[in-house]
């Protein structure tokens, strides 16, 4: 099992939360409100003509723990549905998940996914 955390741009997360449930690949997700800084440590600003340095760009984060078999679907649908070609579209890292339990029951392992 992994965990697939991607941080995407916020006006992204309808889009790549639909195109994940619509092809099946996952059974539960995490979303956070972060801020963050990539390569570019932020982006430079104007507000009525004066510039500004914004140091943390407001980011969501997704997590989802998928089964191996599904972690190339996940990357690959976030890619494609998060991309706009711009600076700041993300990034997307992969965990291994030694254990999972579900609490209810005490499955363990993929069943408990
Ligand atoms: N090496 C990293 N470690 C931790 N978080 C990162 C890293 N790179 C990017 N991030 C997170 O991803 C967000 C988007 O990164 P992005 O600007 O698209 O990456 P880059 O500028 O490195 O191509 C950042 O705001 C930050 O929250
Ligand atoms: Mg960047």
């Amino acid at each position: 099992m992994k965990q697939v955390k991607a941080i995407i741009k916020p006006e992204k997360l309808t889009e790549v939360r639909e195109a994940l449930s619509k092809a099946k690949c996952y059974h539960g997700i995490m979303i956070s409100d972060i801020v963050g800084q990539g390569a570019q440590m932020g982006v430079t600003q104007a507000w009525r003509g004066e510039k500004y340095r914004l140091d943390l760009i407001e980011k969501v984060m997704i997590d989802l723990v998928v089964s191996d078999a599904d972690v190339p679907t996940v990357k690959k649908i976030i890619c494609e549905t998060a991309r706009t070609g711009d600076i700041g579209d993300g990034k997307i890292f992969v965990y291994n998940v030694e254990e999972v339990v579900r609490i209810r029951t005490g499955e363990e392992g993929e069943a408990a996914l």
